[in-house]
């Protein structure tokens, strides 16, 4: 008989992802372990944090969305101080988990973007790398989206190549649909398929209009479960009228924001329908994400046996029934459950996401999918300020 030891464990097996979105609500974070061999990845996942922007800085940040007066300096405070909150995050990361920094290979931080402007070649995240490695004494992996533009894709979205690597199922095409401030679609092929290439685009707003719709008018930062939609009616016409803009109709490779989706992109389309009642246009604007959702399901995933979805929005049950629904009017009655059925909490999904990018910068392999982002190649994403 023969023994054999195993290898030794390397000394810093985990990796951090830090992951805040155009909901501007905060950033969730995850400490994770990968075992990212074969056909698949499986994720140990050690801890898992969400950090609120306080109040300040998500109005900081907002008010960043838009180019005004002394904009540098706004950019680089605002900077610091979301820094100072992913710092926190990892504090909570390091202390449940019980992890030392030096057992962290990387961080890998996505920062607040500000603009996304792929058709001028530039997307910015905000992020002070340098300050977070100084703060938490780990290697930050920061930038993920620019050398995606560099070589001529939309920088975005990043997260399907990972969404294939865990979720991926041998004989059916899935669809994974993640419902942050904007939704955006993986189409996942069978593994044991024909080499069908992975799809992935952003299909428009998933929450960023319904939570600004239920601020100005209820004062509250979201529509818990969708309950206040559910209580109107949706307007045709106006949905009609918010559904012709050019984005919906283009095709992939296209990515989008509140650069695009903002509230003056709402207020001109709300103008000639001044009769329309707040609680209505809420459930327009619900039925405006349900929708495009769905059609850009029906259109690129003909073959998929159920929809997946994460982020945020995962928790607007009335959302999701009202997806379900324009999939079965669409001729598909597929279920619509949430990641966390697959064993993958829907919130930790895309920090998740991040914690894996940045392990694939330290391996020096490449993040992007070329068919996804349009991209002339896949290549290796991120920056890295070292511990
Ligand atoms: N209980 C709930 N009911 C309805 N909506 C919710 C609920 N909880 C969170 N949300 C929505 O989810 C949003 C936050 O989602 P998430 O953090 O995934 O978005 P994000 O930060 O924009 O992320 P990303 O850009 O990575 O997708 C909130 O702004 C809110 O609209
Ligand atoms: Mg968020």
């Amino acid at each position: 008989m023969s023994t054999t030891s195993s290898p030794a464990r390397p000394t810093a097996p985990y990796f951090i992802g830090l992951m805040s979105g155009t909901s501007l609500d905060g950033v969730d974070g995850v400490l994770v372990a990968f075992d990212d061999g074969g056909t698949s990845c499986r994720v140990e996942t050690l801890a898992a944090a969400h950090t609120d922007f306080p109040p300040e800085l998500r109005e900081q940040l907002l008010a960043l969305q838009v180019s005004g007066a002394d904009e540098i300096h706004r950019e680089a405070m605002a900077a610091q101080a979301l820094t100072h909150c992913y710092a926190a995050c990892v504090a909570a990361l390091l202390s449940t988990s019980q992890c030392r920094p030096d057992q962290i290979s990387a961080i890998g931080a996505h920062g607040q973007t500000i603009r996304h402007r792929p058709e001028s070649g530039y997307t910015r995240q905000i992020n002070a790398g340098a300050l977070l490695a100084e703060l938490t004494g780990i290697d930050v992996v920061v930038d993920f989206r620019s050398r995606d533009l560099a070589a001529g894709g939309q920088g975005a979205p990043l997260v399907p190549a990972f969404h294939q690597r865990i979720f991926a199922t041998r004989h059916a095409q899935r669809v994974i649909a993640n419902l942050g401030g904007i939704a955006n679609i993986s189409v996942l092929p069978a593994l044991d398929g024909k080499a069908a290439p992975i799809t992935g685009f952003d299909t428009g707003p998933a929450n960023v209009l319904l939570d600004l719709w239920i601020g100005r008018h209820r004062g509250v930062y979201y529509d818990a479960a969708g309950s206040w939609a559910a209580s109107g009616a949706v307007c045709r016409p106006l949905l009609a009228a918010m559904r012709s803009d050019a984005f919906f109709a283009a095709p992939p490779p296209k990515s989008t924001g509140r650069d695009l989706f903002n509230a003056q992109w709402l207020d001109q389309l709300l103008a000639p329908f001044a009769d329309v009642t707040p609680v209505d246009v809420q459930a327009t604007l619900t039925e405006l994400t349900a929708t495009t959702l769905a059609d850009a399901i029906l259109a690129c995933a003909p073959a998929a046996d159920a929809v997946f979805v994460c982020g945020g929005g995962a928790r607007n049950t009335f959302l999701l029934s009202r997806i379900a629904a324009a999939l079965a009017a669409g001729g598909r009655a597929l279920p619509v459950r949430a990641t966390t059925e697959l064993g993958m909490p829907a919130d930790q999904v895309e920090a998740l996401a991040f914690a894996w990018l940045a392990l694939r910068f330290t391996q020096r392999r490449a993040g992007n999918l070329a068919a996804v982002t349009g991209a002339a190649g896949e290549r290796i994403l991120g920056a890295l300020y070292p511990a």
